[in-house]
């Protein structure tokens, strides 16, 4: 975790505490009125997408693990990863059922491929973790056409749980109000740009002030790539997009007893995390 760069005086206090990576570091909790329901992990099975070695993802599972739930699916892009997670959740808790599932969340072909994978494997989830994300520096583009990290941080995520959702409805039938949930990591990131409607692929199309990123951006989170890309501003969009996902099941789905959280988990030395680009200014 690094310090910002160029700090401006004054600047801490009206803006978040960002390190370079592009991830907060959170002084108190953010209160909620929502009240919490224990989490009951049984027989219920539970999924977490973006497993692999030393990421949050595998030590999710390893704790979920430790519940002994009756399915412990884990969704990510390696498989090679996936089976090193599984082959430490097996060794760990022999008792635990362990499926893995392939999923490309940049590619909509992938998601809808490991939907029907999961839905092959069973016909209720209790618990959906949407762990998996990236960051890059330089501008990229799904399949679809969507700038990477909106596509994979949000509209991947978004169309798998839309895919998922008759499986957490069948197992929100016979779970306790509110005990089925969908859990979506976001970032303190999310504080330097809001979803821009009007540029979502971050192509320099003029957005209006209210869709427009924090400035000016401090130290290093002000750099672009050549082509005017910031890869901070389109992952900080991305974050924002996960927290006004949630915000709308929690809304839509709470009558069906299926509720919604999203959260920071701290800053921890991300494996594939790149550096910013030594670049211009935007
Ligand atoms: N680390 C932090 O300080 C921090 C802070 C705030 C928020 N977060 C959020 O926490 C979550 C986990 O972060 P992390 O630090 O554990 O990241 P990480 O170590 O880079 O792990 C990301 C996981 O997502 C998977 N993934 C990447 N692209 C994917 C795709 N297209 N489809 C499916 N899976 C994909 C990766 O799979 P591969 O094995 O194929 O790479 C990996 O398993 C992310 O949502 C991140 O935004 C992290």
């Amino acid at each position: 975790m690094l310090p910002l760069a160029n700090e401006r005086p004054g600047l801490r206090s009206r803006q978040p505490s960002l390190t370079r990576s592009g991830e907060g570091r959170v002084s108190s909790p953010p209160s909620s009125s929502v009240p919490l329901t224990p989490l009951l992990i049984g027989p219920s099975p539970v999924l977490v997408t973006g497993v692999s070695p030393k990421g949050i993802g595998s030590t999710t599972v390893l704790n979920l693990a430790a519940h002994n739930p009756g399915l412990l699916i884990l969704a990510s892009r390696t498989k090679s990863r996936l089976q090193e997670v599984a082959a430490e959740i097996t060794a760990k808790h022999p008792a635990t059922r362990v499926e893995i599932v392939v999923l490309d969340l940049g590619s909509q072909k992938s998601i809808r491929q490991a939907a029907a994978d999961v839905t092959a494997l069973t016909d209720t989830l209790d618990l959906l973790i949407n762990n998996a994300g990236i960051v890059v520096t330089s501008r990229q583009a799904t399949p679809e056409g969507i700038e990477q990290q909106f596509g994979t941080n949000h509209i991947g995520p978004f169309l798998f749980t839309n895919l998922l959702l008759p499986l957490l409805r069948n197992a929100a039938k016979t779970s306790p109000p509110g005990a089925t949930r969908v859990v979506s990591l976001s970032s303190a990131g999310h504080r330097l740009s809001p979803i821009r409607f009007s540029d979502y692929n971050f192509e320099g199309k003029p957005v209006p002030p209210e869709e427009d990123h924090f400035k000016p951006l401090p130290g290093a989170f002000g750099k672009c790539t050549p082509d005017g890309y910031n890869g901070i501003v389109t992952y900080a969009q991305s974050k924002t997009a996960n927290i006004l996902f949630t915000l709308y099941l929690q809304t839509h789905l709470a009558e069906l007893g299926i509720s919604a959280y999203t959260l920071h988990p701290g800053s921890e030395s991300a494996s594939q995390t790149p550096a910013a680009p030594e670049n211009p200014d935007c």
